[in-house]
């Protein structure tokens, strides 16, 4: 490129890929309003036509067979459930997208991490954009942080950043956020969607160039003003959320995507005073408030990944004043609840109609898979009936639209960590029974049906 080419941008229809030079409010094309998006257009590799069609280029196919599989070198993090969710590590050249609402932790976690990996591998860049290197600093005392490989700059210009990852070569990099670097090139301004993915790229270039490691912290708006992780899901190696309610001291790191490990899988934290600290036995924390003998309260043994979670799942059945009845949910999928309401008052003659139902999962978490079904339906029943389910039982199973109970995955995993929490009886679904092969003091009782569940949990 020669110096002084400026980056051209043109605007993109969003809804029928109209381009035009200018941004206008609405597409002239399908007449759609505010759905134009900045994009970088690529100045032209050469003048020469003949050469832009017969590109020299320096990759040529191979047999698959012939490939020679290197495993990658990776980092060890030192904080157990990152390495774990990660894979085994941080790959040497990938770059992980870690997003989540403001004040969940990014910063923290990625600080004490760069701490670990600064000891061990060598020298770390924290790149923070949004902190001063004051601030930073203070966080680092109170986390009792202090290595002479960690290095901080406040810097939110992308081509200084670029310049500093080449003159220090730190085995990894820190982006703290993604949303705050820019190109002054660009025009628009910082986490904008072009901008995010521009700065995005150029650094994951980097990394795939180099082998550095790059982390990139994402902020997640519930308004959607800026542009979010998500834009960038499909360029990154590996994507992180972390969730969890503000007030409560409980997060959870989830993997949604990874090029270099399983997916789903999740890392507990707690956020102490001094930093967040790993969970080795969430189910228990998750329980340890959970109130004895209380109505429209159950346990679900849920299973994230590899990993056993048991859960709490609440209920309030209430009648209704106005004459819509009012449902909520937190922490769990609003039309899957719904759903399951209408199942509990079709399959098993509970009038629901005429009342609000809330439904909420304890902790905080956020819970997305169905062998919580039968506990949603027996926690509501259990609110409705003002009866308490045992707390000795767990219940699982995922519930059909005929009230039928139907088999999950997992379950001897599910089945021991209930075991191991003191749990006593538990109600799964019958076709689970077949081929399972449990010794132990957990008592298993099979159903097939909403209704043959309601009669073993309320007899
Ligand atoms: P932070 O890592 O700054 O969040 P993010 O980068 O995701 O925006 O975490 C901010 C919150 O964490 C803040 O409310 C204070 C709290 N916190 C602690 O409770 N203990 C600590 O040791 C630290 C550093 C932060
Ligand atoms: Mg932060």
């Amino acid at each position: 490129m020669k110096s002084g080419m400026k980056v051209k941008t043109i605007y993109v229809c969003q809804e029928c890929g109209f381009r035009s030079p200018k941004w206008a409010g609405k597409c002239p094309e399908c007449q759609q309003w505010n759905s134009f998006v900045e994009e970088v257009v690529a100045p032209p590799m050469a003048s020469n036509s003949r050469q832009a069609i017969a590109p020299q280029s320096a990759s040529s196919p191979m047999q698959i067979s012939k490939v020679d599989v290197k495993e990658k070198e990776r980092f060890i993090t030192g904080i157990s459930e990152l390495d774990r969710i990660l894979g085994g590590g941080i790959v040497a050249g990938s770059v992980v997208l870690v997003g989540g609402e403001p004040g969940i932790g990014k910063s923290t976690l990625l600080l004490q991490m760069s701490h670990n990996l600064s000891l061990k591998n060598g020298p770390v860049l924290y790149v923070c954009g949004e902190e001063s290197v004051h601030q930073t600093k203070m966080r680092a005392q109170r986390l009792g942080i202090s290595s002479d490989e960690l290095y901080i700059v406040n810097e939110t210009n992308l081509s200084v950043i670029l310049e500093h990852i080449r003159k220090f070569l730190p085995r990894v990099v820190i982006m703290d956020s993604i949303q705050i670097v820019y190109r002054p090139e660009l025009g628009s301004v910082p986490g904008s969607i072009s901008q995010v993915k521009e700065c995005a790229g150029q650094l994951t270039y980097l990394a795939k160039s180099t082998g550095i490691s790059i982390f990139l912290i994402g902020h997640v708006t519930k308004e959607g003003a800026i542009a979010g992780p998500r834009v960038l899901e499909h360029t990154v190696d590996t994507v992180l959320y972390f969730e969890g309610a503000r007030h409560t001291s409980f997060r959870l790191l989830r993997a949604v995507k990874n090029r270099f490990g399983p997916t789903n899988e999740i890392g507990v934290f707690e956020m102490t005073s001094k930093g967040l600290k790993e969970v080795i036995n969430p189910s228990e924390l998750l329980l340890s408030e959970r109130p004895q003998d209380s109505p429209g309260s159950v346990v679900v043994p849920c299973l994230e990944g590899s990993r056993p979670l048991l859960v709490e799942i609440q209920a309030l059945v209430g009648s209704s004043v106005f004459g819509n009845p009012a449902r909520r949910t937190t922490g769990l999928d609003y039309n899957k609840v719904s759903l399951l309401l209408a199942v509990l008052e079709k399959r098993a003659n509970f009038k629901l109609s005429n009342r609000d139902v809330f439904v909420n999962v304890a902790g905080g978490i956020k819970i997305n898979e169905p062998a919580t079904d039968l506990g949603v339906i027996m926690s509501a029943a259990s609110s409705y009936k003002d009866a308490p389910i045992s707390k000795d039982d767990v219940v699982l199973g995922e519930v059909g639209l005929g009230g039928e109970v139907r088999a999950v995955s997992g379950i001897r995993l599910r089945i021991i960590e209930s075991q191991k929490l003191g749990f006593k009886r538990c109600v799964l679904p019958r076709s689970n029974l077949k081929n399972l092969d449990f010794k132990g003091n957990l008592q298993l009782l099979g159903v097939g049906h909403i209704k043959e569940a309601l009669k073993v949990v309320f007899g």
